[in-house]
C-alpha cells in the first residue's frame, strides 16, 4: 500500500492521511478487479456462445434467482463497506478534537489569510505546530473558495457568510502547499499558500516575533517583501506585465485616468486608498476585483510598500 500511496498520490504528512488513502486505494483496487473481471466475462462469452451454424438458436432464458442474486448481494456488500468505512472517516475528518489550535482563515479574491490569537495577520503563509491538531475556522470575504492541502488530505469549501472548518494534524515539520480548489475567476490559478509546519518550540518563537521581525528593516526593502508576501504580485506586476491590475512599473507619479473619465496622480494618497479601499476608484480598463487591506497592513507597511513602489520607475 505504501508503495502504491507514493506512486499515486502526494506524500501523507497528517495523521488522517493514511486512513483516507487507505480507503481511497480499496475503491480503486476492487474497481479495476471488477472492471478487469467483466471485461474478461463479456469477451469469454461472447466468443463462448458465437453463434457457430445456421440453424444455431439461442435458448430462451426468463430468469436465474441464483445468478441474479449473487450479482446483487457481492455489489451491495461492497457498497456497504464502502459507506461505512467513509462514514466513519468523515466523522474523524469533520470532529476536530477539542485541544485543537484555531487560527481564522478568510479567503479573497485571490489570496489566503490566516488570523492568529495574537492578533497577527499573515498572508499565504499558514504557520503550523506539529503534532497538535489545527483547526481552521474558515470564511470568505467575496465568492466561493475551497481550502486544499493535498499533503494532509484535506478540502473544504470557503463559503462569503458562513463559517466551515477543517482540522489536521501534522505528523512532520516542512512545507506544503495549499491550493484554491474551486474556480473564482481570473487569478484562481494563482491563489496559492504554503503550510509551514514547525516543531512545538519553533512555532511559539513565530508566533512571539511575527509582525515585530521587519522593524527595523529598511522602508524600500521591507515594501518590496510585503509585496510578495501579501500575494499583491499575483495581480500587479513590476516589469509593465499587464495581468489583472495594473503594472507598478512606471505607476508613482503617473496620470492615470478612472472608470469614471477623473484623471488621478498616482501619490501617497491614491496608493493608501487603493489599498485600504481599493474600490473608491477604478482605473479605467480595470475590474474591480481587488480585496481590501484594512485591518491586515499597518500604517508603516503601507508606507513601506509606498517606498518600493517609488523605486519601480
Ligand atoms: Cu479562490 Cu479559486
Amino acid at each position: 500500500m505504501n508503495r502504491l500511496s507514493e506512486f499515486m498520490l502526494p506524500p501523507a504528512k497528517s495523521t488522517l492521511a493514511a486512513e483516507t488513502d487507505a480507503l481511497f486505494h480499496f475503491i480503486n483496487v476492487t474497481s479495476i478487479i471488477l472492471l478487469a473481471g467483466i471485461t474478461f466475462a463479456i469477451v469469454y462469452f461472447s466468443w463462448k456462445y458465437r453463434r457457430r451454424s445456421e440453424d444455431d438458436v439461442t435458448p430462451v432464458i426468463t430468469h436465474n434467482n441464483k445468478l441474479e442474486i449473487t450479482w446483487s448481494v457481492i455489489p451491495l456488500i461492497l457498497v456497504m463497506i464502502v459507506f461505512g468505512w467513509g462514514f466513519t472517516g468523515y466523522l474523524n475528518l469533520t470532529t476536530a478534537p477539542d485541544d485543537s489550535y484555531e487560527i481564522r482563515v478568510v479567503g479573497k479574491s485571490w489570496l489566503w489569510e490566516f488570523h492568529y490569537e495574537t492578533g497577527h495577520v499573515s498572508v499565504n503563509e499558514l504557520h503550523v505546530p506539529v503534532n497538535r491538531p489545527v483547526k481552521l475556522i474558515m470564511s470568505s470575504d467575496d465568492v466561493l473558495h475551497s481550502f486544499y492541502i493535498p499533503d494532509f488530505r484535506v478540502k473544504m469549501d470557503v463559503l462569503p457568510n458562513r463559517y466551515t472548518s477543517v482540522w489536521f494534524e501534522a505528523i512532520e515539520t516542512g512545507e506544503s502547499i495549499i491550493y484554491c480548489a474551486e474556480y473564482c475567476g481570473n487569478a484562481h490559478s494563482n491563489m496559492l499558500a504554503t503550510t509551514y509546519v514547525h516543531s512545538v518550540e519553533d512555532f511559539e518563537t513565530w508566533l512571539e516575533t511575527a509582525g515585530s521581525a521587519d522593524d527595523d528593516m529598511d522602508p524600500v526593502e521591507l515594501g518590496e517583501q510585503l509585496v510578495t508576501r501579501n500575494a499583491c504580485d499575483t495581480c500587479h506586476s513590476t516589469d509593465g506585465t499587464r495581468l489583472q491590475g495594473p503594472s507598478f512599473q512606471g505607476l508613482w507619479g503617473s496620470e492615470r485616468e478612472m472608470q469614471d473619465g477623473e484623471i488621478v496622480t498616482v501619490d501617497e494618497n491614491y496608493v493608501r486608498e487603493s489599498i485600504l479601499e481599493p474600490n473608491a476608484r477604478i482605473t479605467a480598463g480595470f475590474d474591480p476585483v481587488m480585496p481590501s487591506y484594512s485591518g491586515t497592513l499597518s500604517d508603516r507597511q503601507i508606507d513601506a510598500i509606498i517606498e518600493y513602489l517609488k523605486t519601480l520607475q
